[in-house]
């Protein structure tokens, strides 16, 4: 949610902050700007509504010199989308320049109090205060930069990262962070980088600091120094570690879309998610994470997972494989109504917290309240070394490689695959799976990424059927069992990308209300492999035929009833029920893929949506 990225060293830094800013753009897309300050330390603010290639094309005519600036691509906020409420933001005097990615919660007061001093604002921002606050501060005080920005914080309520420049000075960066990633790159000879995540800085460096919560770091030329220090005033020693990402995973490789790669990527990642994890020659699952504390699970006295969107969709699959084969009692929650709603928390409940980012802010708010609760808490995200990972007790890493498509794919299906090896571990040790059980299914996940490999080969096919469609308004997934969530993820990708209105429901439950909906133009995927549930799921089709619905049916190879009574029909491989969402949901973001484009949907940067949601 807002991109940030910010240069300082001896290169001109609009081209890198332009390129930067081009890969962060899937964190936000409504408006970009840049900051710079030229040689002769004045500073320059460019910014404009829409996408960074705008920003490029109102740039061309305008002095971008100058080898100090910050730049940001906005997730609205406070204030809508527009010229004026783009990032950065000048202060009142023009003296110093803000970007922002967060929330000031206290931006009202802050604001008030500032009116009555004479400032004036001309955005509807809350960064905007706090720019003014921070130059309020520095007149008041006669203070450094550095200083100002150190008082402004410890007054604000709400999250933030930030970056700021200031006229006159054009050897110091200053960069602080509470709530929302931060990242210091650290280049060659004095050259630093900053960003909201490590893909502005990949391309040049792989040595970074994570920035923690209350850190406040000023950046100067020449020193070749970096200083940290602490909203407590505490001197912090930079710990700099290696950024495990190489510039090719950001990159499309010749897709049309992130998300299309992301997709056909499945079968690697889910590959790489499982290495050295599913061993299928011992026929064993290995994860440190859960065997160094195998007693807090066997211990427990219930599971809560938590988690956002599709996370959270990952998490009902959770439910379905813990409570079936460890027995352990599970729930589910939605983080950002877990937060708010004083939920009863044991000390002996263990909390699972699932987030691809490891940013979402009601995750991390979840895990916070858990925590203090005196909860052990397992993380399961796909960003190193971001906030779930770093808040949580211990954890597992979903390794799926970074994922840009803002609609998420990849993450989903390791997500998915790490709680199917916790599942199997945990029922193991806990001897609630039998040993003949647990083998055929250590083997059977191994074999899962060579069947989606199947899959994505039939995406042509699933291309020509998905033009059919793009005349529905309103669609309808169905499925049961582990397959259900798979139907709610199903219709959500359709809604996130294509626009179109999409349910998701329980097959059998939409005898009770959803069928009203059913005629000749509703579209229903019904996911529907063939397990136990197979023949109920087969009357369920039979009644939406009955009343002229189009059934496009997922279904195990070589099918025959629901082939016979459906309008479409994509197969997938056999496998155990268990392990069939990883392969009933790629057909689902094929569909939702094709029908998005073939609308002329940008998919990789759908309206109002981001990647990350650092906002509650
Ligand atoms: C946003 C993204 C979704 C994602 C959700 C949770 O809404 O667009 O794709 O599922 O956040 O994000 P997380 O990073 O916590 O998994």
């Amino acid at each position: 949610m807002c991109g940030i990225v910010g240069y300082i060293g001896k290169r001109e830094a609009y081209p890198i902050l332009i390129k930067g800013l081009h890969r962060l753009e899937y964190r936000g897309y409504d408006s970009a700007g840049v900051a710079l300050l030229d040689s002769k330390a004045n500073l320059h603010v460019y910014k404009t509504r829409g996408k960074v290639v705008n920003l490029e094309n109102y740039c061309k005519d305008k002095n971008v010199s100058g080898t100090i600036g910050i730049a940001h691509t906005r997730w609205a906020t406070h204030g809508e989308p527009s010229d004026v409420n783009a990032h950065p933001h000048y202060s009142q005097s023009e003296t110093l320049a803000l970007i922002h990615n967060g929330i000031i919660e206290n931006y009202l007061s802050l604001k008030q109090m500032l009116e009555r001093k004479g400032y004036k604002f001309v955005s509807q921002t809350d960064t905007e205060v706090l720019v003014q606050f921070i130059e309020y501060i520095k007149t008041e005080n006669k203070c450094s930069l550095y200083e100002a920005v150190h008082q402004a914080l410890s007054q604000v309520i709400g999250a933030y990262a930030i970056g700021v420049l200031e006229k006159g000075n054009a050897d110091t960066l200053v960069a602080a962070r509470k709530g929302s990633p931060l990242i210091v790159g650290i280049g060659e000879a004095g050259e630093y980088f900053l960003g909201s995540d490590a893909s502005p800085i990949v391309e040049y460096t792989k040595d970074v600091i994570y920035l923690n919560d209350e850190d406040i770091v000023e950046i100067r030329r020449g020193v070749g120094e970096i200083m940290i220090k602490n909203l407590s005033n505490v001197v912090l020693k930079p710990q700099v570690q290696k950024i495990r990402m190489d510039l090719s995973e950001i990159e499309k490789g010749g897709f049309a879309h992130f998300m299309l790669k992301e997709i056909f990527e499945q079968p690697k990642s889910l590959m790489m998610c499982m290495n050295g994890r599913v061993q299928s020659e011992l026929q064993e699952i290995m994860l440190s994470g859960i065997r160094d504390n195998i007693e807090k699970f066997r211990n427990a006295r219930r599971i809560l997972i938590s988690a956002c969107g599709t996370s959270w969709h990952a998490a009902l699959i959770g439910k379905y494989l813990i409570e079936y084969y460890c027995k352990i009692p599970v729930e589910v929650e939605v983080a950002s109504e877990f937060r708010y709603r004083n939920p009863v928390i044991f000390e002996d409940d263990v909390m699972i917290a699932i987030s691809q980012s490891g940013e979402t802010a009601d995750t991390l708010a979840a895990i916070e309240l858990a925590k203090e609760k005196g909860t052990f808490i397992y993380g399961i995200c796909n960003v190193v070394g971001s906030s779930v990972a770093r808040a949580t007790h211990s954890g597992t890493y979903t390794h799926a490689g970074p994922e840009i498509g803002v609609a998420s794919t990849k993450a989903f299906t390791t997500q998915v695959a790490v709680l199917t090896m916790i599942t199997l571990l945990l029922g193991k040790e806990l001897g609630t799976i039998d040993r003949t059980t647990y083998k055929s299914l250590v083997r059977e996940l191994d074999s899962i990424p060579e069947k989606i490999e199947k899959i994505v080969a039939k995406a042509d096919e699933i291309e020509e059927m998905s033009k059919v469609f793009t005349y529905a308004r309103n669609f309808m997934y169905l499925g049961r069992g582990y397959n259900y969530p798979v139907a709610l993820e199903g219709a959500l990708k359709l809604k996130e990308i294509s626009y179109i209105h999409a349910e998701g429901y329980p097959a059998a439950e939409m005898k009770h209300g959803p069928i009203a909906l059913v005629d000749e133009e509703m579209p229903i995927v019904v996911v529907a492999p063939k397990f136990k549930m197979y023949d109920k799921i087969v009357s369920n089709v039979e009644e939406l035929k009955a009343r002229k619905g189009k059934i496009i049916a997922i279904v195990s190879e070589g099918d025959k009833n629901i082939s016979n009574i459906a309008d479409y029909v994509i197969e997938i491989p056999n496998t155990e029920e268990c392990l069939s969402p990883l392969l009933t949901v790629i057909p689902l973001q094929l569909l939702s893929y094709y029908i998005a484009t073939a609308k002329g949907r940008n998919v990789d940067q759908p309206r109002n949506l981001a990647k990350s949601v650092t906002v509650e």
